[in-house]
């Protein structure tokens, strides 16, 4: 039986409409879902020309709106290393972060301030790549669930090729960069065929936003 076509709108949606559009499936409510949660350019790069994808969201309302949203149902957010430092991570209020990395150097900028910054838990692979599998254990070890991937692309590979990744939740803006710049999905990550079935599509402003299931 083929999937049922996604259901499509039209942006803005207000708070209530943001939770129901990006309700968990009931029967995962209670479980582990993890989202990963991404900005794309029609070329399928995943920064804009400075390098980064805060540049590639500018003026996006519905990306703002959507990541926000994702980050207030979160349990945890989950970041490699090299975004945290790209993006300029610090700890964010009312959600921990944790960032995965092969090093053991937690980078300055993710040392917590005084104040209510959530916690950040660091995540070492003790020189070498840490399993997506690896990952979600520590992170079930504090009891979260609900998980937020913000990538970048090379973390998001290791999540994608071991299958555990539940959902994308990505915009895609309208526009090309070319160039060099990293793409979503890693070149040489085997994804063994079309992965992902729509039950989304909404647009918001000039931008496309896609809810994408793959497991
Ligand atoms: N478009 C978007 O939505 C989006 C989202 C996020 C990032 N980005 C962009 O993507 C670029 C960064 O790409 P990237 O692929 O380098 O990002 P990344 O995966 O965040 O960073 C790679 C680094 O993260 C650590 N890492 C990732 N996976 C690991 C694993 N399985 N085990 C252990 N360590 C792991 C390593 O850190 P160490 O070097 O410390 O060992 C690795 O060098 C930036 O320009 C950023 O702006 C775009």
């Amino acid at each position: 039986m083929s999937a049922p076509p996604p259901v499509t709108g039209v942006g803005p949606l207000s708070p209530a409409q943001l939770r129901d559009w990006y309700a968990v499936p009931p029967e995962h409510a209670d479980g582990t879902w993890v989202r990963g949660s991404f900005i794309t350019t029609l070329d399928g790069r995943a920064t804009g020309p400075d390098g980064r994808a805060g540049s590639l969201n500018e003026g996006s309302e519905g990306d703002h709106a959507v990541f926000n949203h994702l980050r207030e149902w979160a349990d945890v957010v989950v970041v490699g290393a090299g975004t945290a430092r790209a993006e300029g991570y610090t700890p964010m209020a009312g959600v921990p972060l944790a960032v995965v990395s092969r090093g053991t150097l937690e980078p300055e900028s993710l040392r917590r301030p005084d104040g209510d910054a959530g916690e950040v838990v660091f995540i070492s692979g003790h020189g070498t790549d840490i399993t997506a599998a690896g990952v979600l254990a520590t992170l079930h070890d504090h009891g979260w669930r609900r998980i937020v991937l913000e990538g970048g692309p090379h973390l998001f590979g290791s999540w994608l090729r071991e299958r555990l990744v539940n959902e994308l939740c990505v915009t895609v803006r309208p526009v090309l960069t070319g160039g060099d710049g990293p793409l979503l999905v890693p070149p040489g990550v085997d994804l063994g065929g079309l992965l992902g079935s729509p039950t989304h599509l909404l647009t918001w402003g000039g931008d496309i936003l896609v809810r994408t299931r793959l497991g």
